[in-house]
């Protein structure tokens, strides 16, 4: 017999569902990324004011021989784990470099869509067929775990694009310490920081002119109609960035223009709003020096080394455990 609270509805139904019964009203930005939704990120990156993508290209350019350097420094060959590789452009430049020098490594990206895996396999093997690449599907944990004892090799785990920066402050610390706890004290992890800046270039970036920001967040109300059959009116709702310079935070929400109800049929549930009231969608944290040592020590690690972008102010950051 159906009910509300029936075990039937999926992990989407129930974040949407408690999300939008509390107060103040939330989604996760974690759903952002459905077919459309990756397309418009993409479409983010190449923008004019998305400044972190090319902050950390620039890096990967520059500094390429560096960073591979101490990824392999001491060790007779690695395996290269990146987390959630999207496009693997800016991996790309590593990898490059890596089968430039003969360095004995392979690459095995992790992603929980085989779809997302199988493109970018297909890709690479294209671009580099000397590469030893072996994508994973599933959860982060669950592959690294069956890893941990595999090859005797130094493992480097990539965690780029400032991807941290849309955990709170709490999970970030917790996905470090679940990362720890499935890697040998020889391993590394680094990590992408985007810092704290001008607020002005911040907003910019989550603002921006074309509104390609605002159909990703929108994207989101889509998708809860297409999946859950609701009946969001996506022209009663519009978007609104913030960045609050004393927590390093820029947040984005999404804001009833009007009091209205929305139904969501699979949730069997309507939600009121009312005029102006905020739906919070996605946090993306900036970083000082101090606050990327201390997340570093509350998640079982320290800093090795740190590469810069001065420009734009973004930070690789190569962490060992302790
Ligand atoms: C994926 N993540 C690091 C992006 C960010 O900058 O927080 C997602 C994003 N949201 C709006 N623009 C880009």
């Amino acid at each position: 017999m159906a009910s509300t609270t029936s075990p039937e509805l999926t992990q989407f139904a129930e974040d949407v569902l408690s999300g939008l019964s509390s107060s103040p009203k939330a989604l996760s930005s974690r759903y952002f990324y459905d077919d459309e939704g990756s397309r418009l990120f993409m479409e983010i990156m190449n923008l004019p004011e998305y400044y972190p993508t090319r902050a950390e290209m620039k890096i990967f350019t520059e500094q390429k021989a560096e960073i591979c350097d101490a990824f392999t420094s001491g060790t007779d060959g690695i395996d290269l784990i990146e987390l959630g590789a999207g496009d693997g452009t800016k991996t790309a430049v590593l990898i490059e470099h890596l089968l430039s020098e003969d360095v004995d490594f392979t690459y095995q990206p992790i992603d929980i869509s085989q779809e997302a895996n199988d493109a970018l396999e297909t890709r690479f093997k294209e671009k580099f067929p000397a590469l030893r690449i072996d994508p994973h599907t599933g959860d982060y944990f669950k592959v690294l775990g069956s890893l941990k004892s595999d090859s005797g090799r130094r493992k480097v785990i990539l965690f780029l694009g400032s991807n941290i920066g849309n955990f709170l402050r709490d999970n970030a610390v917790a996905f470090f310490k679940s990362l720890r706890a499935v890697m040998n004290e020889n391993d590394r992890l680094f990590v992408g920081f985007d810092m704290q800046k001008d607020p002005r270039t911040i907003v910019a970036a989550y603002d921006d002119k074309q509104g390609v920001t605002a159909a990703f967040n929108l994207n989101l109300l889509t998708r809860i109609n297409r999946e859950l059959s609701g009946d969001f009116d996506l022209s009663k709702f519009s978007h609104y960035a913030q960045y609050r310079p004393m927590e390093c935070a820029a947040r984005s929400f999404l804001i009833s223009r009007e009091k209205q109800t929305v139904n969501i049929k699979a949730l069997n549930r309507s939600f009121n709003f009312e005029q102006w009231e905020a739906i919070f969608m996605e946090i993306s944290q900036k970083y000082t020096h101090a606050m990327i040592d201390e997340l570093a020590g509350d998640g079982g690690f320290e800093i090795e080394r740190e590469f810069y972008n001065d420009e734009d102010f973004y930070i690789d950051s190569l962490w060992r455990p302790v």
